[in-house]
């Protein structure tokens, strides 16, 4: 599934970063090495890094 379509992130690319450590949006961006452009994104961006951020806490 397509998160970001400015910046051809899909939810793989999203879960790698997340496995890889990275611990917040923004810092999602910038693994990739970009930016958010249009911003449309960002909300389900938020919920999957708040959701994966939770899963790591329950462990
Ligand atoms: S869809 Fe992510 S910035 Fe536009």
């Amino acid at each position: 599934m397509y998160i970001c379509l400015c910046n051809n992130l899909n939810s793989k690319k999203v879960d790698y970063a997340l496995q890889k450590g990275v611990s917040s949006t923004k810092k999602v961006y910038k693994f990739y090495n970009c930016k958010p452009k249009c911003g449309k994104c960002i909300d389900l961006m938020n919920g999957i890094v708040e959701k994966e951020s939770n899963k790591a806490k329950a462990l």
